[in-house]
């Protein structure tokens, strides 16, 4: 369920027409939706266990707004970086709503999450292990940590985001687990609270993930057999979304509830704290990328029509062949005639194309396109490759609507260069 809807031919965020943002704020533009971050939230967090705690994966979108929209309403932060760390509190998510994950964790970054006391920090490897023991001693602090396991399941949309295999950077090594942990349970500096998992992203069938879990849940019984009093299971983010949204809309919660349902069948009875990490399911249909075509440049065998955005402002179509549903911003109505284009944007390469052969309503040079499901892993992945500006992004609020990142200038994107001593 999202808030993205044509009104009179029109299409709007919420109660904003999209024609209105783009007059104040140009193309391309991320257009987000408030009602729908917080429907997904709320929806999500609703589903889950009494108890259970959501560290929304900013990694999906991490928009000052869109952080801000999130934080009021009690999320928390699944965090990778110092940088997104500091980002969330920013934002008003407390430190002690933020886990810090990710398989590179400098001892920088380690003592900033430390010093301000995040909830959870997730071990990824042995020397991770040891680092973190030295960090938080040296701090005179006594860290919550969990152990980042890898079951050799893997999932996911493609092969890029499938992290839970062995063959993965991802996680100590399930056969590893119990040593390690015994290991951690001595260290100084580390409280060893529990284990923590994600198998991959963009999943809507959850048998594999139910697999993964269910070797989890042996392994904690395990653990709480050796004597650990094993307290909380982080079970990470992956829940997809419908990219090619076909009526019902509603699919979305559907899949939430069938994922919650997995994990009641799974783990019942355990008696243990939950964490999730979701992303995606959060934030890919609350935001849409909105472009300006172009021109038309036809072949014998194919079109293609060249709009204002490219990969470096959305890249999931060059970088995972994602599918991304296209909306013409005024409504086709039944009698508008239709084309095939192949849409690509200005950069160049050829892997500068967001779909080929794609059916849509004839465009027309200076016709306004959405890009839709583009709320998460969209400005978050933009680069300025071929010097491009970074591209603005607008929270709408009922009819209201804000520039919560204003375009980059030339001034900011050539400013940051410096010229050698020896070349002044
Ligand atoms: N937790 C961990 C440890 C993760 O690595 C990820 C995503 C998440 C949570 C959130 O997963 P989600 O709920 O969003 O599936 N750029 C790719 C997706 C990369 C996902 C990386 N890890 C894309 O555009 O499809």
């Amino acid at each position: 369920m999202h808030h993205f809807a044509y009104r009179n031919g029109r299409l709007h965020a919420e109660g904003v027409d999209i024609e209105t943002i783009v007059a104040a704020v140009g193309t391309p533009v991320y257009i987000y939706s408030s009602a729908t971050f917080e429907r997904h939230y709320t929806v999500f967090r609703d589903a889950m266990p009494a108890g259970s705690h959501v560290f929304y994966a900013m990694k999906a979108n991490a928009n000052l707004g869109v952080l801000a929209t999130l934080a009021r309403i009690g999320a928390g932060a699944d965090t990778v970086s110092e940088g997104e760390i500091r980002k969330a509190m920013a934002a008003g998510i407390p430190a002690d709503r933020i886990v810090f994950s990710g398989v590179g964790k400098t001892e920088a970054e380690l003592s900033h999450a430390v010093s301000v006391g995040v909830y959870q920090i997730n071990i990824e490897s042995e020397g991770e292990l040891e680092a973190l023991s030295r960090v938080a001693t040296r701090l005179g602090r006594t860290q919550n940590a969990v152990f980042r396991v890898n079951p050799d399941i893997g999932a996911g949309g493609h092969a890029k985001i499938t992290t839970g295999s062995d063959a993965n950077k991802f996680g100590i090594s399930f056969s590893e687990a119990e040593r390690l942990y015994a290991k951690g349970s001595n260290l100084p500096g580390i409280r060893i609270k529990g284990l923590a998992l994600h198998i991959g992203s963009q999943i809507l069938e959850f048998e594999s993930m139910g697999e993964a879990f269910a070797k989890v849940r042996g392994l904690v019984e395990r653990l709480r057999a050796e004597g650990h009093p094993v307290e909380r299971l982080d079970l990470g983010g992956g829940v997809g979304v419908p990219y090619k949204m076909q009526p019902p809309f509603d699919y979305g919660p559907d899949v939430i509830h069938r994922y919650a349902a997995m994990i009641r069948s799974v783990l019942a009875g355990l008696d243990i704290e939950l964490g999730f990490e979701p992303g995606r399911v959060i934030a890919a249909n609350a935001g849409i990328l909105v472009a300006r075509a172009l021109y038309v440049n036809k072949r014998t065998d194919r079109q293609f029509l060249v709009v204002d955005a490219a990969m470096n402002d959305l890249v999931r179509p060059a970088m995972y062949e994602a599918y991304h549903e296209i909306w013409p911003v005024r409504e086709a109505g039944p009698d508008t005639p239709t084309a095939t284009y192949d849409v690509v944007g200005p950069i160049c390469e050829t892997g500068d194309t967001f779909t080929t052969e794609r059916r849509l309503p004839v465009i027309h040079p200076g016709d306004l396109i959405a890009f839709k499901s583009a709320g998460a892993y969209g400005a978050t992945m933009a680069s300025t490759y071929n010097q491009r500006l970074l591209v603005p992004e607008v929270l709408v609020r009922g009819d209201k609507f804000a520039v919560t990142r204003p375009r980059q200038s030339y001034d900011d994107l050539i400013g940051q260069d410096r010229l050698a001593a020896w070349q002044s």
